[in-house]
């Protein structure tokens, strides 16, 4: 079973495949910010990779079109709602709630 870390609070926590960073974050009581309900519309959920991009799913054009106009988008820039997970992974999240 994959496990996400979740940066700055350093919380590590069990995922399934196919799942997306946002939801395994909110079912575990990790606040990322999501104000559009995860629907690739707003950006807040910005998560920065920091291991494990092999172990993600890659970004499709919506993805990487919202990723464009982040004033802090790094090379490692995901939005975590988008984002799901096939094995271990660390991120840090941008916008805490
Ligand atoms: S929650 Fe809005 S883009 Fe991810």
């Amino acid at each position: 079973m994959p496990t996400i870390t979740f940066l700055p609070i350093q919380k590590k926590v069990e995922a399934q495949i196919g799942e997306s960073i946002l939801d395994v974050a909110l079912s575990n009581g990790v606040q990322i910010q999501h104000a559009c309900g995860g629907f690739c519309a707003c950006t807040t959920c910005h998560c920065e990779v920091i291991e494990g991009n092999q172990n993600l799913t890659a970004a499709d054009e919506n993805e990487v079109e919202r990723l464009e106009v982040l004033d802090l988008r790094t090379a490692n820039s995901r939005l975590a709602c988008q984002t799901k997970v096939k094995g271990d992974v660390s991120v840090r999240i941008v916008n805490l709630d």
